[in-house]
């Protein structure tokens, strides 16, 4: 195949950690072409956006990032910007309509295709588009280009078949599909190869995954078995796919974090039904303390979504009423935010925004609180932390993340980034812990 003219490239990440990976199977191939990579847009030959389309703020990032490089583009028309990833998939039609200066626009299952896509722009001088979704597609043989860091991504299985009500991504990513356990078992003996201690397995529905009988719980204990693999993580998991035997295998091996994402959304059975979570608060509260009986020091996240269409006060406070039973170390909180193609937007009682902001601030307040509760109850513990980077705030600190993923600074000593140390916590405030290193001296 014919190298496209083109020496540079810029490639933006927007979204989840999926993306991230993804933009490291692109970069793989943009530099296999050899072309170079740059940060400064003024430079770049072609500039990629990779998107999300999870809640409507995201797009107005990548729309308004559209508009700046357009004006990059009076001035340099050869400059070739493309579109991939959520929002080629979702907005294509949009796109092609009111952004012809976007040459390429490629969907999460045509990433292999990019080198043909820039060739036929070249040649074509007109938009090109490839969002065809694939049932197969897993980028099994590829080989990400990782950063220079500590964890390495390994998206194991793509797409998701749970169709909840809100959610725009069974539409953008298309159906669940998994890796074979030997090719990310390849995977992530290359990675440790390279240098990387901490592995993240990633999916949209992370412990959904099955391949060829082979269960999520099966495919952590290979990549458990794997010399040199200090850390695994995963995410994201739905609670349907948390079982008893997944957190008894987690238990069971040193280096399997103790720590579980585990998207409640609502707290309301009514909520919970129209959003087509397949569980109830009953059976959500009940995983939760499981989770902490099978690994008592286990870090708890979620995921909850405020002001989804109909949610009533009372409901609202059902919701408030579950975190404080389970006390979550940390959430990720949203506003409802209506999707295309989803079942919820067509819901006639969507609600007013100052509405969901307020049940936003008071969601947060109640979170923080617990969060710094339970980070409270750390202090004097011993944790190993693993140096992840140095601290924002002092060049004279590391920080770190203990097993169960709180951050933790600690003052540098003879430890580097990558080393997993002994660490006594001494202190807590917010989200985040101060700790000291244990010497032995
Ligand atoms: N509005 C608000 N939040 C959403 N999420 C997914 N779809 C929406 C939406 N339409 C949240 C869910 C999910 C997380 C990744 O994003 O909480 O778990
Ligand atoms: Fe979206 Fe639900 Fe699938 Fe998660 S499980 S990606 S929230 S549809």
């Amino acid at each position: 195949m014919q190298t496209p003219p083109i020496k540079k490239f810029v490639l933006e990440t927007y979204g989840c950690q999926m993306n991230t990976a993804d933009s490291e199977l692109v970069e793989g191939i943009l530099l296999k072409l050899g072309l170079e990579k740059t940060q400064d847009l003024h430079e770049a030959d072609a500039i990629f956006l990779n998107t999300c389309a999870i809640r409507e703020n995201a797009e107005v990032k990548v729309h308004s990032r559209l508009g700046n490089l357009r004006k990059i583009k009076q001035v340099k028309p050869e400059l070739i910007i493309g579109v991939l990833g959520c929002m080629a998939q979702n907005l294509k039609d949009d796109l092609l309509k009111n952004k012809p200066y976007v040459d390429i626009i490629l969907g999460p299952d045509s990433y292999r295709n990019i080198p043909k896509l820039m060739n036929r722009h070249l040649i074509e001088k007109k938009s090109i588009v490839d969002t065809k979704l694939s049932k197969y597609e897993v980028y099994e043989d590829m080989f990400p280009s990782r950063g220079d860091t500590f964890n390495a991504w390994v998206s194991i299985m793509r797409g998701c078949d749970k169709f909840c009500s809100f959610c725009i991504v069974p539409f953008t990513r298309g159906r669940e599909r998994s890796r074979s356990v030997d090719s990310v078992v390849t995977e992530v003996k290359k990675a440790v190869d390279e240098g990387y201690v901490e592995i993240t397995l990633l999916g949209q529905n992370v412990n959904s995954y099955k391949h060829e009988k082979k269960s999520f719980a099966e495919l952590l204990l290979a990549v458990s078995d794997i010399p040199g693999v200090k850390r695994i993580r995963y995410t994201s998991p739905h609670p349907q796919d948390i079982n008893v035997e997944l957190l008894e295998v987690m238990a069971s091996r040193a280096n399997i974090c103790n720590y579980v994402h585990f998207p409640m959304q609502s707290g309301s059975n009514e909520v919970l039904k129209r959003m087509n979570r397949t569980y109830t608060r009953e059976h959500f509260y009940y995983m939760a303390k499981k989770i902490r009986e099978i690994m008592p020091n286990c870090g708890l996240s979620t995921d909850i979504i405020v002001g989804f269409p109909g949610e009533t006060d009372e409901q609202f406070r059902e919701t408030l009423d579950l975190m404080e039973k389970i006390k979550f170390n940390s959430a990720y909180t949203f506003k409802y935010s209506s999707r295309p193609y989803t079942k919820a937007a067509q819901f006639s009682d969507q609600l007013p925004k100052q509405l969901k902001k307020d049940r936003l601030d008071e969601m947060l307040k109640l979170q923080r609180k617990h969060t710094l509760e339970l980070n409270m109850k750390k202090v004097g513990n011993f944790e190993q932390v693993l140096i992840e980077k140095e601290s924002k705030k002092s060049a004279n600190h590391w920080a770190g993340r203990t097993d169960s993923n709180e951050w933790v600074i600690v003052e540098k000593n003879h430890s580097k980034i990558k080393d997993i140390i002994p660490v006594e916590i001494i202190e807590a405030s917010g989200v985040i812990l101060r700790g000291k290193e244990i010497t032995g001296a």
